[in-house]
């Protein structure tokens, strides 16, 4: 696949050079790759017309909403009359906690005391001002925004819920907890609004981006519309966590494919595809570093980049002719073998197989040194320990 990757890079700067040439470099760097998805899912919002709320999205129109139609002080109209009160200092509470300060609403943290604490003072919280415990913050806010863990939220919810009075609004970066109310426990007082913001990656990309002026895409869901504001409300704080744009999904679809995403493509069966290709190449007498290089290393610093850029159909187009007939003779099986496992992998997720697995095993005594042990066994794989050297000698690496 050298060939193939050296053909793209020679189409690539064919067509636009110098500037895209250029650009193949920039996206050739780590931090950026981890946000290529996210980056073409924008462009393709972005090229249409600005205003326009409906998109063509390959046939389907879906509604979409931009962060240019929500500037700063529309956001600080919109909640002059709230307190915002997130719950939990993570990586979600954290992006999203601090990006809402930075649009200058009027935000407050709930947080134990430990780690997530002592993160939010040195990050210039002040106890008693504006940071809190969770049952104080909820008590104080009117719109209370639960980033705790999932498995907390789940164990926390009894101690959460009598502060979820009338008129107040209930909030999640997942649809988790009451999607799956009979395993978490999680079920909403009826009289309040119910909506759920989740930018389509972690917080700190989340943070990042906002950051350097751009903007994770994610999705918004209203469960209850008890003011007829919720889909607005949501909407606006899409945009004040900073989301560069939503796409509209429901509480269930959206745990549904998330749960679905991270173990299969994303994660999951990503894993599973490199270690096979990797085993059968070490088998067959190929050396670490080649096996290394030819499943992990091509992929990411060089294929994935530009498929993220450009769409795999793109990438099918401009690699050699060699191994372009090899992709179009083996995607379909690939595709065959794979399919029933994604269809079992649904079938988990929808009847809350995965759900109750994840909050059995992630509140159990054990959790950490089981986890431990798991972890350690991805890390300790030839392959993972190939690619440490591997990445060592990436130049901007010595
Ligand atoms: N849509 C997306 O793509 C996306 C991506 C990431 C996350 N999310 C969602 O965002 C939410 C937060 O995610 P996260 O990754 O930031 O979560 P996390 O790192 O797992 O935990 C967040 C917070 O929960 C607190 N916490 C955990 N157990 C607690 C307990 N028993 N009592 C009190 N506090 C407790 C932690 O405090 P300590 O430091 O004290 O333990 C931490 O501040 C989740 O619902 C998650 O599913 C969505």
């Amino acid at each position: 696949m050298n060939l193939a990757t050296r053909a793209a890079f020679r189409q690539l700067t064919r067509v636009a050079a110098p500037r895209v040439s250029r650009t193949v470099a920039i996206l050739a760097r780590p931090a950026i790759i981890s946000q290529l998805p996210r980056v073409a899912a924008c462009n393709i919002a972005f090229s249409q017309t600005r205003g326009v709320k409906t998109m063509d999205f390959g046939g389907t129109k879906e509604v979409v909403y931009e962060r240019s139609d929500y500037p700063p002080a529309k956001l600080q109209e919109t909640f002059k009359n709230d307190t915002l009160a997130v719950l939990g200092y993570g990586p979600m509470g954290r992006g999203q906690a601090l990006n809402l300060r930075d649009n200058k609403l009027n935000v407050i943290l709930g947080s134990r005391k430990g780690a997530s604490w002592d993160k939010a003072v040195s990050e210039g919280w002040v106890p008693g001002k504006n940071l809190f415990e969770i049952n104080e913050a909820c008590d104080r806010g009117t719109v209370i925004m639960n980033l705790l863990s999932d498995a907390a939220q789940s164990k926390l919810w009894n101690e959460i819920k009598p502060y979820l009075t009338k008129g107040k609004t209930l909030y999640f970066s997942h649809g988790f907890s009451v999607i799956y109310s009979d395993d978490t426990g999680v079920v909403p007082p009826k009289d309040i609004d119910v909506i759920l913001v989740a930018p389509k990656g972690s917080g700190t990309t989340l943070r990042n981006l906002f950051l350097n002026g751009r903007g994770i895409n994610g999705s918004v869901a209203v469960y209850q519309d008890v003011s007829g504001k919720a889909k607005e409300r949501a909407v606006a704080l899409g945009v004040g966590v900073g989301t560069g744009y939503l796409y509209e999904t429901t509480f269930k679809q959206e745990v549904y494919s998330d749960l679905y995403g991270e173990r299969g493509v994303l994660m999951g069966a990503i894993q599973g595809l490199f270690v096979a290709q990797y085993e059968v190449l070490r088998k067959k007498g190929h050396s670490p570093s080649e096996a290394f290089n030819e499943t992990v290393e091509e992929a990411t610093q060089s294929l994935y980049p530009l498929i993220g850029a450009n769409g795999m159909d793109w990438m099918y187009a401009n690699c050699s002719t060699t191994a372009q007939r090899g992709a179009l003779d083996w995607w379909k099986r690939f595709h065959d073998a794979s399919k029933p496992i994604f269809e079992e992998l649904y079938e988990s997720v929808a009847n809350g197989t995965e759900t109750r697995r994840s909050l059995t095993k992630n509140s159990a005594p054990n959790y950490r040194a089981e986890l431990e042990a798991e972890l350690a066994e991805i890390a300790d794989h030839e392959m993972w320990r190939a690619g440490r050297a591997v990445r060592k000698l990436r130049p901007e690496n010595q």
